[in-house]
């Protein structure tokens, strides 16, 4: 197959599961064009073309029900009215003991009224304390049931104000355990729980034996606690739960556990024992809800900033590399057998709902949230994030080939900017996904899909322009939002601490 992937391969592909994926061209750091500079989209296209990738645009998008962003789609878990559909987006804002503040209340209104039809989980939810990814992160248990409950309803109001009916809206919520990347009681020190040991990330988090390390019987514990989650998710109305495998927590870890001993670890049947016992409690225990997973399709190795001028990402090892999932042996390399085996599993056990994403934000940011400016602990992008918008959608089409049947949602687009809503359009047109999925944009831009499906012009001053603010400011302590373009963050206090954050020596 050639060293690039091409649309043309995409839609002929099926032979070979096994892609190289970083382009010819050797990168150039920091000299990326940005994508608000493209008029026309010639110009667009003249720049896909000078990047040797291959995207598919739909220069000119049809009104009313001709658009193919306006289909209807049917899952297990019910009508989905549209292809919008809201990416998960945490806000590091709950109170300590985990329940919504009015920050995360006003991000699932804007969820709602974005027009947007499918709801993937809205945030990351923990299942128990000692798995939250930071004090703030939401935390489902009896005490927290009603104001979760509240979350929906508020979010189902809006819509409702804003669309007349939710009877094609589906929502979700995302269920998760953060493993490795917990930090449940300060906002400075982990505390870690592994999959296994890992050579470099281990060090990076100062693990030195085999203490952190989930046992068996811990995992068999997690799983019970992840179908009461479950069930009290179902009483609080959500109608399905995404079982979170992605982005370097433990469901995803797990699944590239391939030296851990015992029963959750080595072969496939192994590492994916903690999901499939998980939707075994869940179907045995509710009555009704459904399931989808969110999994990181490929990985890469982990990434650091280069020598101290230039600081673009290079790998954090060279030579052979085991525990990315979807990922070769290079480290840097794409092989979708497993991902692929993963899907046909979800199938055989009944679930439709798959959300394709990649990588990790904590170790390889640049392949997860395409950005032309990396967060706080970051580097500089080692390619234009285009070629990993192009990666992401790419693989994500390859696995919708071979996998037909499931309803695929994918990530990554918001990078696209002004030309998300023409992309977005032709790849489902094509069948290359079911569901665009908006992650940053909807911080800056909640009623984008809602502009889009009225055929109105896009506003352009709303465009989310990566300036990765959303993630430098949790990483800081900070709440996340949009602290460049929304005037509601814009003008909060928390703006100021940001900057000093970015600009320590300016103080
Ligand atoms: C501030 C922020 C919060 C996020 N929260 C979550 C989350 O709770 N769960 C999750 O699976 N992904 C989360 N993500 C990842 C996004 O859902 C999405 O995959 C990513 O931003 C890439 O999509 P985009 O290009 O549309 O932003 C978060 C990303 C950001 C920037």
């Amino acid at each position: 197959m050639s060293h690039l992937l091409r649309r043309r391969d995409l839609l002929n592909a099926g032979e070979s599961n096994v892609v190289t994926s970083l382009s010819r061209k050797p990168p150039s750091p920091m000299s990326y064009p940005r994508v608000a500079t493209f008029k026309t989209a010639e110009e667009f296209l003249e720049r896909l073309a000078e990047l040797e990738i291959d995207l598919p645009l739909d220069p000119v998008l049809p009104e009313g029900s001709a658009n193919a962003l306006a289909a209807p789609l049917t899952s297990t878990a019910g009508k989905i009215g549209n292809r919008f559909c809201i990416l998960p987006m945490e806000g590091w804002d709950g109170t300590t003991d985990g329940q919504p503040t009015d920050l995360t209340r006003r991000r699932w209104e804007n969820f709602g009224r974005s027009g947007a039809k499918l709801i993937w989980g809205g945030e990351a939810v923990a299942v128990r304390h000692d798995g939250r990814a930071n004090p703030n992160q939401l935390l489902i248990n009896d005490a927290n049931l009603s104001s979760l409950e509240e979350l929906r309803t508020l979010l189902e109001r809006r819509h409702r104000e804003e669309f007349g009916n939710t009877d094609d809206l589906l929502i979700g919520l995302q269920l998760t355990h953060s493993g490795r990347y917990s930090k449940p009681n300060s906002k400075t020190r982990m505390e870690p729980r592994t999959g296994y040991r890992h050579p470099i990330l281990d060090r990076r988090l100062g693990i030195e034996d085999d203490s952190r390390m989930l046992t068996d019987s811990d995992l068999d514990q997690l799983i019970e606690d992840f179908v009461i989650a479950a069930k009290l998710t179902e009483k609080a109305g959500f109608r399905w739960i995404d079982i979170k495998h992605c982005h370097g927590y433990l469901g995803h870890e797990l699944l590239s556990g391939f030296d851990r001993p015992g029963k959750y670890g080595g072969s496939f049947e192994n590492r994916t024992r903690f999901l499939r016992n998980i939707v075994a409690g869940v179907k045995a225990e509710c009555s009704s809800l459904k399931m989808g997973v969110r999994v990181s399709v490929f990985d890469f190795v982990p990434f650091q900033p280069g020598p101290e001028a230039d600081r673009t990402g290079r790998p954090a090892q060279t030579g052979e590399y085991m525990y990315a999932f979807g990922g070769d042996r290079t480290g840097q390399g794409i092989d979708l057998a497993e991902p692929v085996q993963f899907l046909e599993l979800l199938r055989e056990l009944g679930i439709d709902l798959v959300c394709t994403t990649c990588g990790s934000p904590y170790y390889n940011p640049h392949i997860q949230r395409p950005a032309l400016f990396p967060p706080s602990d970051g580097y500089q992008p080692p390619e234009d994030p285009l070629v990993g918008v192009h990666r992401q959608i790419s693989v994500t089409a390859l696995i919708k080939q071979q996998c037909p049947e499931a309803i695929i949602v994918g990530s990554g687009y918001s990078y696209l900017q002004e030309w998300l809503p023409n992309v977005g359009h032709a790849v489902v047109r094509l069948g290359m996904v079911d569901s665009v999925g908006l992650g940053r944009m909807v911080l800056s831009y909640p009623e984008l899909p809602a502009d889009v499906l009225r055929g109105q012009v896009i506003q352009r001053k709303k465009i989310c322009r990566t300036f990765s603010d959303c993630t430098t400011a949790p990483r800081n302590g900070i709440v996340s939002g949009c602290f460049p373009l929304d005037p509601f963050y814009k003008s909060m206090p928390e703006r100021e601490l940001l900057v000093q954050a970015k600009h320590p020596t300016q103080m």
